[in-house]
C-alpha cells in the first residue's frame, strides 16, 4: 500500500501503522469518522468520500480547512517557504533569531497555518507540543538550512496529495471539538477510528489523558451502533498497558510490534507492542510479532518528561 504523508508531523504519527489499521477496516457504506484525528494520515489513506474528523487541538483542524477551502495551496506553501527558509539561512544567531520572531508571531494569537508548517518543520526532532494558551512550545532543530529546495518541494508535495484528496470533498468535514461529539455523530452504517493520546504518556496540552477520558471513550465506543477500531499500545519492555485489561479486553484484539526511534540518534531503537482493538470480527487479520530486541544500557531519551515541574528537559 502507498501511504499518503501529511504535512503535519508530530510524534505519535500512525504512518507506519496505515496498512495494518486498513487491513482490519472493514470497508462500510457510512462515513469514516475519526474522532483525534493528529496529522490526518489515516483518514486520508483511509479512501473514503465522506468524512468527519475531529480534534481538540485548533492549529490542525484550522490548517486541514485551509487547505480544503483552498487557502493553503501547494504554490503558496512553496512561495512561503522560500521566503522564510531565506530569512532563517540569514538570521542571527545561526538561524536562531528567525525561527523566535516566527513563533512569536505564531504566539500572539496570529496562529496563522502557514507558520505552523514552519515551526513544525523547524523545530526540534519534528515534535508537535503546544503551551495551555495554544503556544508553540518547541525549541529551534539549530538548522538554519532547513529550507533547502528539496526538502520545500517534499513539503509542498505532502500538501499537493492532501489538498487533492480533502480539497474535492465538501463532505470531509473538519471540527474543532473533543471526541464525545465526534463519536455522537456516528450511526450503524460508519466506521470510527479512534487514536487516543496514550495513557500515561502526556506530551502537551491538547494531549493530556486521563483514566476518567479512557473511561469516558469506553463508555462511548461500548454504546456506539457504528463499527470501531481503536489503537492504543499492549505492552513494551517494562510494563502491560492496564487500560487493556480494565477496559478493551470484552473487544477482539489484534496485536504488533512496533519499533520507533526516540531522538535522532540510530541507538535510541525501541520497541512496543501495540494494539488494535475493534467491535468486529478480526480474525482476517493475523498477528504480527517480530523477535523483540533488547534494550541497550546506552539507550537514553532525547526528551524527558519531568512530571513535577511539568515541562520537559532536553
Ligand atoms: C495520538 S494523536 C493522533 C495521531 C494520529 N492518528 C496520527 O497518526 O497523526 C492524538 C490526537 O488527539 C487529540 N486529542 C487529545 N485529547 C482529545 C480529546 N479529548 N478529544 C479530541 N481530540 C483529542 C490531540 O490533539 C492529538 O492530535
Amino acid at each position: 500500500m502507498r501511504v499518503v504523508v501529511p504535512p503535519i508531523k508530530s510524534q505519535g504519527i500512525k504512518t507506519k501503522l496505515v496498512p495494518w489499521i486498513m487491513e482490519l477496516a472493514p470497508k462500510v457504506k457510512g462515513r469514516w469518522i475519526e474522532p483525534f484525528l493528529g496529522t490526518g494520515v489515516v483518514a486520508f489513506n483511509a479512501g473514503y468520500k465522506r468524512a468527519i474528523l475531529g480534534d481538540t487541538n485548533p492549529h490542525i483542524i484550522g490548517f486541514y480547512r485551509a487547505v480544503q477551502q483552498k487557502e493553503i495551496t501547494a504554490a503558496r506553501m512553496r512561495t512561503y517557504l522560500e521566503q522564510e527558509g531565506e530569512l532563517l539561512r540569514t538570521a542571527e544567531n545561526n538561524g536562531y533569531e528567525h525561527y523566535l520572531k516566527v513563533r512569536a508571531r505564531f504566539n500572539s494569537g496570529e496562529f496563522s497555518p502557514f507558520d505552523f508548517i514552519f515551526l513544525s518543520r523547524a523545530g526540534f526532532n519534528g515534535m508537535m507540543r503546544f503551551g495551555s494558551k495554544g503556544n508553540w512550545n518547541i525549541p529551534f532543530c539549530k538548522k538554519p538550512d532547513r529550507f533547502a529546495q528539496a526538502y520545500i518541494t517534499k513539503i509542498t508535495n505532502q500538501v499537493a496529495s492532501v489538498a487533492h484528496i480533502i480539497q474535492p470533498e465538501p463532505a470531509w468535514k473538519f471540527h474543532t471539538q473533543s471526541f464525545e461529539e465526534t463519536i455522537a455523530l456516528a450511526n450503524e452504517d460508519d466506521i470510527i477510528y479512534c487514536d487516543p493520546p496514550y495513557f500515561g504518556r502526556h506530551v502537551d496540552y491538547y494531549n493530556g489523558w486521563t483514566e476518567r477520558d479512557e473511561e469516558t471513550l469506553f463508555q462511548f465506543l461500548s454504546a456506539t451502533k457504528a463499527r470501531f477500531i481503536l489503537s492504543t499500545w499492549h505492552h513494551n519492555e517494562w510494563r502491560e498497558n492496564e487500560m487493556i485489561q480494565k477496559f478493551w479486553n470484552t473487544f477482539n484484539i489484534v496485536t504488533k510490534d512496533h519499533f520507533y526511534h526516540n531522538g535522532p540518534n540510530l541507538d535510541n531503537r525501541r520497541s512496543v507492542v501495540e494494539a488494535l482493538v475493534c467491535n468486529f470480527d478480526a480474525n482476517h487479520v493475523s498477528q504480527h510479532h517480530e523477535k523483540q530486541e533488547k534494550k541497550r544500557d546506552t539507550e537514553q531519551f532525547t526528551i524527558n518528561w519531568n512530571q513535577e515541574n511539568k515541562q520537559y528537559a532536553l
